[in-house]
């Protein structure tokens, strides 16, 4: 029987709760410790079993929700994200109570009331300006705390509960913590395609070859260490090849694994031979 996964409260973009299965088979069949590097919305890490887990993001507006939410009860976070959507008559249709709210927020700052905001968010994106303050729009009439949200909050707590966070750049981990046998997922921004987390204009600083060649550089040495790992990345999109990805992998006999992914609403661009998004997995083991 498939495997039942548990989809991350936050709805991330690029989460990878969609391909977990097929990036799962090449994942170690018993870890000790693993280490989510670029952990996003955590759907990697509260679907892997393991001993001992850490979770780290340059995005700490992100991780800070993580940690809050590792403060209370499951019970206590959902009655406080009901009482403020009460309060503030958050809805999929009142952009002036979102825009209210958000102001509060951004005044604020807590973490729990940007859970609640993202909510209610276009896309539930995480986007703030230079000066950190969140500036997405309201995601009018598509946007909600719904039914399957609290669900997934409420099974994914147990998960989260145990995780060790950190917040900063990935070259500032601590690698210490693994040793021979452990693992490490990485799940960095694509280099040759843009999410809106990867263009350095959010108050964080972008990807370019300088990180994912220092990447690279740390996952060879893990690998020396006979730590395992396993990389998410782009190969090929819309004609355009990650020479770098493609020259490391080959130096070094890493595994390539095709993963398929189902875009929605892509009729049109099948039919261009170009628009092509070849995702794939590198392992070492
Ligand atoms: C593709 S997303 C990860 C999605 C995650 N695997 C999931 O399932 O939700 C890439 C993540 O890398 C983070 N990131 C970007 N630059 C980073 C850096 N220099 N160091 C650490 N994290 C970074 C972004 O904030 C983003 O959350």
């Amino acid at each position: 029987m498939e495997k039942e996964y548990i989809k991350s409260p936050m709805n991330y973009i690029g989460n990878k709760y969609r391909v977990m299965g097929q990036i799962q088979k090449w994942f170690p069949r018993s870890i000790d410790t693993m280490v989510d590097l670029f952990c996003g919305g955590c759907d990697v890490t509260i679907n892997t079993d393991a001993g001992v887990h850490y979770a780290n993001d340059i995005n700490y507006h992100v991780i800070d929700i993580f940690r809050e939410f590792q403060k209370h009860s499951a019970d206590e976070i959902l009655a406080y994200i009901d009482e403020t959507i009460e309060r503030w008559h958050l809805s999929r249709t009142d952009a002036e109570a979102y825009r209210l709210f958000r102001d509060h927020y951004n005044t604020g700052k807590k973490p729990l009331d940007l859970y609640i905001l993202m909510c209610f968010s276009f896309n539930y994106q995480f986007r703030f300006n230079e000066n950190h303050a969140y500036n997405n729009p309201f995601g009018k009439d598509r946007s909600s705390f719904t039914a399957s949200m609290r669900a997934n909050l409420l099974k994914a707590w147990d998960k989260l509960a145990g995780v060790q966070f950190t917040s900063g750049p990935f070259q500032c981990f601590d690698f210490g913590v693994l040793k021979q046998g452990d693992f490490l997922y990485a799940d960095p921004p694509y280099l040759i395609t843009c999410g809106s987390y990867n263009d350095g204009k959010r108050g964080f600083t972008g990807w370019t070859e300088k990180e994912e060649r220092e990447l690279y550089d740390i996952l060879t040495d893990l690998d020396k260490a006979g730590i395992r790992f396993a990389l998410s990345n782009v190969l090929e999109h819309n004609g355009e090849t990650n020479e770098i990805l493609l020259q490391w992998y080959k130096d070094h006999h890493y595994h390539l694994h095709q993963i398929q992914v189902s875009y929605q609403n892509s009729n049109y661009h099948a039919k261009k031979s170009t628009n092509v998004t070849k995702e794939i997995l590198i392992t070492n083991a």
